[in-house]
């Protein structure tokens, strides 16, 4: 049961920092805060999903509060999804076997399923940073008992001394700009097969992400993912003052390439994604 006035206030907190600290590490410099603020009390209809044309019109479904008053669902995941994106101490904390991994597990599990199911040959992500994800990736193909030439390509504009680290048979790392032609030609020669998955999750500036999504997706196999990471920010429903992002440049990339389609109903059964409305799936040639 949640009462009206403690889901204001949940809709309320609101975390002053500087999550592109997070997004784009050697972007930022400046530390966060961490403040709350009290909202006004959130609208009783279903918020629409400003700039999302094929995403759900909110889950409808009424939560009970107090009296005969119920609130949304969707009002409740959108303020849950802000409060947990928004702390300091929640994913930004978790690590994958010691090394920091800047996902939410609800998506850590999306990730599992995939490619416990596809099997992809490779799992290609932009965006290393500490090496986590890269890690989980390639601890994954081991425990599916994939080929011994299935790897895990890491690409980053500057390979952290952590991600340096990072040892593991299946595991290349690749330092460069993700859409310079350089990089590109470095991870043809290291892709153990021409198709299989891929994350985008470097620069997520509407711009950069479009040229990846256009550099990328002739890396994905058919009926594999390319998996657009961070698609929640820009008010979607997130860090709204982003300026135009992943979610955008995916919004604009399927209206022009129909080889790929928006997989949803992966992430909706767990309610949200950070990457929501970003999962897709390559559906033909
Ligand atoms: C959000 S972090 C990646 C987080 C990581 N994938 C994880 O799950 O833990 C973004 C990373 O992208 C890198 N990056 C930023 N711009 C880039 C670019 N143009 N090309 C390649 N990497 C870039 C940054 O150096 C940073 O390490």
């Amino acid at each position: 049961m949640i009462e009206n006035g403690n889901l204001a206030t949940l809709r309320g907190v609101r975390a002053v920092c500087c999550t592109r600290r997070f997004l784009e590490p050697h972007a930022c410099t400046w530390r966060p805060r961490f403040a709350l603020a009290h909202a006004p009390r959130p609208e009783t209809s279903a918020p629409g999903r400003p700039g999302c044309s094929e995403g759900r019109s909110g889950n409808t479904k009424g939560v009970g509060v107090s009296g005969n008053q119920s609130i949304p669902a969707q009002v409740i995941i959108d303020a849950f999804h802000q409060l947990y994106y928004d702390s300091l101490d929640s994913w930004r904390q978790n690590t994958y076997l010691g090394y920091p991994i800047l996902q939410c597990p609800l998506d850590m599990q999306l990730y599992q399923e995939l490619v416990a199911r596809l099997r992809p040959s490779f799992i290609l992500q932009t965006g290393v940073f500490a090496g986590g994800s890269v890690l989980y990736f390639a601890c994954l193909l081991d425990l599916i008992d994939a080929e011994p030439d299935a790897l895990v390509i890491g690409v980053d504009l500057h390979l952290s001394p952590q991600a340096k680290t990072l040892r593991h048979p299946r595991l290349r790392l690749v330092e460069g700009n993700s859409t310079d032609a350089a990089t590109i030609d470095r991870i043809k020669t290291v892709l153990p097969r021409p198709q299989g998955m891929v994350s985008l999750d470097s620069n997520h500036s509407r711009g950069h992400v479009a040229e990846e999504l256009r550099l990328y997706r002739e890396f994905v196999a058919i009926d594999s993912y390319l998996v657009v990471e961070d698609t929640n920010i820009n008010g979607h429903p997130v860090f709204s003052d982003f300026g135009p992002g992943p979610h955008e440049a995916v919004e604009a990339f399927l209206r022009v390439d129909r080889r790929f389609v928006r997989d949803n109903d992966l992430w909706e059964r767990n309610l949200f994604s950070f990457h929501q409305y970003g999962w897709l799936k390559r559906v033909a040639e």
